[in-house]
């Protein structure tokens, strides 16, 4: 049958056709390829968008975070399909693997190096932003959750049903569910439950050759691997079926700021050797950024302590007394909410209606337009001159946007095998280290002066962090550790990378990619290599 629609995609395909020289023909065959697969032509012509279409640059930019991935000279895209049935996913793996299309898979956008919607080769996005159902099943305490829907959906959603039920996954909102939970994920409950890829339970996953698969056909050793072993590499998780777990009615959170002048170094210090062995039940972190002095002309430093509960202000206030009293904190500094109201409060949106985590286009105010992460473990307490050494660097101009964090490790990822899933950071880690370089505008060469600062900071750092290898968390994906040449990976060069994200478990994704994506066609700078 020929809708209407159907002949619309079909002068698009001629437009294509007659518009773009010899060299793009891939992306017309593919185009055309997909006009003659899918047995829904009608409905594909719809979640088709190539750079003729006038909705093109909206739906690229709708979940395009960082802008340094915004400049004239980033990559697009020859196609988006943005589909609403697995059919469209299907038809889209099929066609670009015969024209010859590298495919990249975006869930919410929020890759550090924006491997999910850039390519330096012809490639079409695959778009899951309607694949977003969330279904919640308090009585059995699991959640169906799509790849497509963010973090600040399914948290509402819990939430809608009950108060006692949460999900251990991160605080920021609009993270994808996709690229979270192939990434490994940890958040304010990890160090009570673990990380987002240790609390799932099943998963539909769609293959090179368009198979659907759920955890028993899949296998547990491809099972294993989407659940911390990277997006990108394996083919497309659709949806997970992920375990909630309990939480108190009551949390408690808190932030108090010490600046160098009020000993921040000491407390820092401090920290290090008390925060990896406070109970399960807390997180705390340590967020660093510069700030003017109120006694000079100067920059000085303030460390925030953040801290979230599961319980009472009454039980953690005789707890910290008792193991870091020199911090001082007090009953007006502690602040009793539910969970829900503590992934508002920690997105720095705390006076904002829960509806805001529904909104998949807010901007947090905690994220600057463009930045750049790397990350670091740390093993040994830090020295207070090797802490100052950093907290000095922090005072650049260049850093004014810019915020270290340390998140304090231990709790249950102490008791948790570095070989559960791919995600190896578990016994021996006191806390890792995000330095997070942020800045407000955007001037091709002077965003350089940025990326310095980061990698100075990172190379000063060295002496004090994990050694062979210099671990590095996936989530945080930083192509300084180390890239593919995606024209061909040796798996040399990718187990320099690999393995300081995943240490000795880079040996078995590498295993599970020859088996269920031999030929490679998943793959980006950073995608585990088959043999
Ligand atoms: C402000 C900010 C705060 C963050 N906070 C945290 C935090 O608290 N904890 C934490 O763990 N991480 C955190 N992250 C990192 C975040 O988890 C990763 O960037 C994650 O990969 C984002 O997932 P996404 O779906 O939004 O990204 P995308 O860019 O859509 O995807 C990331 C990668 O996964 C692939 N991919 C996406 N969807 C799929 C799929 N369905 N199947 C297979 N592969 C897929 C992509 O191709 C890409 O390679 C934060 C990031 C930002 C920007
Ligand atoms: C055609 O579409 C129907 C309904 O959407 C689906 O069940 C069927 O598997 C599709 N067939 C092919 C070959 O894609
Ligand atoms: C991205 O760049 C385009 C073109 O320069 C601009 O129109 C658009 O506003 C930018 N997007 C964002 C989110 O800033
Ligand atoms: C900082 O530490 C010194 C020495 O331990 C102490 O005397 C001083 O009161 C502390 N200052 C603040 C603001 O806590
Ligand atoms: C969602 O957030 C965007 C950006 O902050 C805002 O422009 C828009 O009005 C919000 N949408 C709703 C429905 O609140
Ligand atoms: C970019 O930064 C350089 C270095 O500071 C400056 O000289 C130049 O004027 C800036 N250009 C724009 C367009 O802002």
């Amino acid at each position: 049958m020929k809708s209407p629609q159907f002949s619309k995609l079909f002068t698009l395909v001629l437009a294509a056709l007659f518009s773009f020289s010899w060299a793009a023909l891939p992306h017309e065959n593919f185009l055309h390829c997909l006009s003659l697969r899918s047995n829904v032509s009608s409905s594909i012509s719809n979640v088709i968008f190539t750079r003729k279409n006038e909705r093109f640059e909206s739906v690229l930019e709708g979940r395009l975070w960082n802008l340094r991935f915004n400049s004239t000279d980033t990559p697009k895209p020859l196609v988006i399909v943005t589909p609403t049935q697995v059919s469209h996913v299907q038809a889209t793996i099929f066609c670009s693997r015969k024209h010859g299309m590298q495919t990249r898979t975006r869930s919410g956008g929020h890759d550090y190096e924006g491997l999910s919607f850039v390519a330096r080769v012809p490639f079409v996005i695959i778009d899951l932003v309607n694949f977003r159902s969330v279904d919640i099943d308090v009585e059995n305490r699991v959640a169906w959750v799509q790849s497509g829907a963010i973090l600040g959906e399914f948290y509402y959603r819990i939430a809608e049903k009950s108060t006692t039920l949460a999900f251990p996954g991160g605080v920021f909102h609009s993270i994808g569910v996709g690229g979270y939970i192939s990434g490994g994920g940890f958040g304010l409950l990890f160090r009570k439950h673990g990380t987002a890829g240790d609390n799932v339970l099943d998963a539909q996953f769609i293959d090179v050759n368009g198979r659907i698969l759920d955890r028993n056909s899949m296998g547990e050793d491809l099972f294993w691997a989407i659940r911390g072993g990277g997006g990108g590499s394996f083919g497309i998780v659709l949806a997970w079926k992920l375990r909630l777990v309990p939480v108190p009615a009551t949390v408690t959170v808190f932030t108090v700021g010490r600046t160098l002048e009020q000993n921040a170094t000491e407390l820092v210090h401090r920290w290090q050797y008390i925060a990896p062995d406070l109970p399960d039940e807390m997180y705390a972190s340590i967020q660093l950024r510069s700030i003017d002095s109120t006694q000079d002309a100067r920059k000085t430093v303030v460390a925030n302590f953040i801290a979230f509960f599961l319980g009472t202000a009454d039980e953690l206030l005789p707890l910290m007394e008792l193991r870091f009293p020199e911090l001082g904190l007090t009953r007006e500094d502690c602040t009793e909410m539910s969970w829900i109201e503590s992934i508002l409060y920690n997105n720095g949106i705390q006076n904002q209606p829960l509806e805001i985590l529904l909104n998949r286009t807010y901007r947090s105010p905690i994220n600057t337009p463009y930045y750049k992460i790397k990350s670091d473990y740390v093993k040994e307490p830090i020295s207070q001159t090797g802490l100052n050494g950093l907290f000095s660097r922090l005072t650049d101009d260049v850093a004014a946007s810019t915020i270290i964090i340390f998140f304090a490790y231990g709790g249950i990822m102490n008791r948790i095998s570095e070989h559960a899933t791919p995600f190896p950071h578990r016994a021996g880690n006191l806390y890792k280290i995000c330095y997070n370089a942020g800045w407000q505008e955007e001037n091709n060469t002077y965003s350089q002066i940025y990326l310095d600062w980061a990698r100075r900071a990172y190379s000063y750092m060295s002496p004090f962090v994990s050694k062979s290898p210099r671990e590095a968390y996936l989530n945080y994906r930083d192509l300084e550790v180390g890239s593919n040449n995606i024209g061909y990976t040796s798996y040399a060069q990718a187990s320099i990378w690999g393995r300081k994200y995943f240490k000795d478990n880079f040996d078995r994704l590498v295993h599970v990619k020859t088996k269920i994506d031999p030929e490679n066609f998943f793959k980006h700078e950073q995608s585990i290599p088959p043999f």
